[in-house]
């Protein structure tokens, strides 16, 4: 099995750049398939889903826009939870059919809060799409229109995931082996 070191952790490929690129491949065809005949606004979150975004969009034969967004998080000064904010939106999604690109949905609550946000601009319709997912780990309920691959709860990196900042630029997905 092919290792990679990442800082103080070691990960072993759990899969391979061809299995990814075939479910990234059935993914945009249900795209393009569903939304035929509309101009979907294509958000992906930064910074995890920036190489599965690029694979996608290659691939998405309708006419669209595309615009990176982000989830900046900070400490309220007059409430003691963490406040995360959508920020690097500069396309109006009023009336527009929106598919959030995501890399992973873990708990499911950076996506349900995404949700909530985007829908206060009116899109006519809000899509979730996630490179992976983990259904074990997930705590809220957050509809997932569409989806590559389903994964254990295991920590992972690669193909944009990082760990601590590292990590992000392989082919493959890795997972965390322990040791
Ligand atoms: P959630 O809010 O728990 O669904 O977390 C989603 C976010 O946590 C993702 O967008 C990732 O940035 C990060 N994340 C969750 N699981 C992993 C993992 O296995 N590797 C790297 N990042 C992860
Ligand atoms: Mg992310």
């Amino acid at each position: 099995m092919e290792k990679l070191q990442v800082l103080d952790k070691t990960f072993a490929v759990s899969i391979p750049a061809a299995q990814i690129q075939k479910e990234v491949s059935r993914v945009a065809a249900e795209i393009n398939r569903d939304m035929q005949g509309k101009e979907p606004v294509f958000l992906p979150v930064l910074n995890g889903s920036f190489i599965f975004a690029a694979d996608l969009l290659r691939q998405i034969s309708l006419p669209c826009e595309v615009s990176f967004i982000k989830l900046a998080s900070y400490q309220g000064t007059q409430t003691s939870g963490t406040i995360r904010e959508v920020i690097g939106l500069n396309t109006d999604i009023t009336g527009r059919h929106v598919v959030i690109v995501e890399d992973i949905i873990d708990s499911g609550l950076t996506m349900a809060h995404m949700i909530e946000t985007l829908e206060k601009q009116n899109p006519a319709s809000i899509s979730v799409c996630s490179l992976l997912v983990k259904p074990s780990a997930l705590k809220v309920q957050v509809p997932i229109h569409y989806h590559a691959l389903d994964i254990p709860n295991d920590f992972i990196v690669g193909y944009g995931l990082d760990y601590n900042g590292f990590g992000r630029n392989t082919k493959d997905i890795y997972t965390l082996v322990e040791s």
